[in-house]
């Protein structure tokens, strides 16, 4: 039976060669002939999974205990929370989450929409952290486990924590260059992934050094997100990882005049996830996939997170390109099951469209964006061709107060 783990040269071989673009080459592993089950396994940079759902580094991944219920669960893989080399550093502070709800008065039993946190990385120290990585590698080794790592502006201190999480038998390694709150004070996480110059240096210690795939996990607080992604791959990163969280107040407590996570009075932006963010999240991960297939041939591969509690979702993330999903509030709100009915799903989703496997509509849909001024053109060209009456209203001098939300209505496009 073939190996469901990565091939890796030893720590001492620092020569990559083991880090082969093996991706497209065995992308994905087709329904036998005849079987009706659509197959979600999954093969990126040389990691084979049993589903495209990966654990999205945060609470979820945050110990043995919690990592051993993902694999029992059924996910894919499980990114590990963040752990960089010395714990003591990182001091959280409680509360440190806040929620939106769909209610606008925020009423109790309305949905969550909206997540925010200023949680900081692992405060665990990394020698607990690496004997339970370990332990899962042990009990678990046909199934992929990743860790997430994240360093101060040090090569030295880089190529330390790349060796040691290496050395516990991680298949692969997340680099965090993406947390917005309480480390890029540090000159780490967010401080690295929105300056290019800082991220091409960093980038370029980790892959000296590391021997295992490396995804760059990317922050959505930039003006452009193309441009971290690009710098990532071209410096030797066999894939991105986006959406991390985004900068956000969640708001203000207007009894006390607080913002809120209110700690001791006070408060600091946080970051904000769930399904408020898909929508953000599906136009950054439009826009990386759309450089890649421009810029890269070479089995890159790209991993969608950003409000996924949905098979639906997911598989919107994957029609854009996405070759892994990755959840982390979801699981936060849903628990470790969620998992089944995300595969469920997804396979419901495969058989109305008669797909056998992800790589039957992996990125489907991304020929489908163009721009504004290329979608006029395209709706002039069809009117004059079908002589139809356009949809919706022809200039903005038609709107009317009257009929405002009908036409507002007739714009619309789901
Ligand atoms: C409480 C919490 C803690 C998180 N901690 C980390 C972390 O340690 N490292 C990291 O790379 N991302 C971290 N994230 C970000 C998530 O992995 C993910 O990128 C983001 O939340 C968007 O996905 P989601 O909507 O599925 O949560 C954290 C998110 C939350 C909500």
């Amino acid at each position: 039976m073939e190996s469901m783990m990565t091939l890796r040269a030893s720590p001492s071989t620092a020569a990559p060669l083991h880090r082969l673009p093996s991706r497209r080459a065995a992308v994905s592993v087709r329904a036998s002939a005849g079987a009706s089950e659509p197959d979600l396994s999954v093969r990126v940079n040389g990691l084979k999974m049993p589903n495209p759902f990966v654990i999205g580094s945060g609470p979820p991944g945050t110990n043995y205990t919690v990592m051993k219920r993902a694999f029992d669960e059924g996910w894919g893989a499980v990114i590990a929370k963040t752990v960089s080399l010395d714990a003591e550093k990182v001091i959280n502070v409680t509360p440190r989450y806040a929620r939106l709800r769909a209610d606008p008065n925020g009423a109790t039993k309305s949905p969550i929409i909206g997540w925010q946190n200023i949680e900081l990385i692992s405060d665990r120290p990394l020698e607990t952290m690496l004997n339970e990585f370990k332990q899962l590698k042990k009990e678990y080794p046909d199934r992929i486990l990743i860790g997430s790592i994240m360093e101060e502006y040090n090569k030295a201190a880089w190529h330390e924590l790349i060796e040691r999480v290496e050395e516990s038998g991680v298949d692969a390694l997340e680099i965090n260059f993406s947390c917005p709150h309480g480390m890029p004070e540090r000159k780490m996480g967010a401080a690295v992934g929105q300056d290019c110059d800082l991220l091409e240096e960093v980038c370029g210690w980790i892959n000296e050094k590391a021997t295992v795939p490396v995804w760059a996990k990317m922050t959505p607080n930039i003006t452009d997100i193309t441009q971290p992604a690009r710098v990532s791959l071209k410096s030797g990163c066999e894939g991105v990882s986006a959406i991390n969280t985004i900068m956000s107040v969640m708001g203000i407590n207007l009894k006390t005049l607080r913002p809120e996570p209110c700690v001791e009075g006070y408060s600091t932006p946080g970051g904000y996830s769930a399904r408020a963010v898909h929508p953000i999240a599906l136009a950054k991960v439009m826009q990386i996939a759309r450089m890649m297939k421009e810029e890269f041939s070479d089995g890159q591969s790209l991993s969608a997170i950003g409000g996924v509690e949905t098979g639906n979702a997911a598989a919107e993330f994957i029609l854009l390109g996405a070759d892994t999903v990755q959840v982390c509030t979801g699981v936060m709100m849903h628990g470790y099951g969620l998992v089944k009915k995300l595969c469920a799903e997804l396979q419901d989703f495969m058989r109305q469209h008669n797909f056998s496997s992800v790589e039957d509509f992996r990125g489907s849909s991304l020929p489908y964006f163009t721009t504004h001024t290329d979608l006029v053109h395209r709706q002039q060209e069809a009117i004059k061709q079908r002589k139809a009456i356009r949809k919706g209203l022809a200039s903005d001098k038609d709107w009317t107060g009257d009929g405002f939300i009908k036409e507002t209505e007739s714009m619309v496009s789901n």
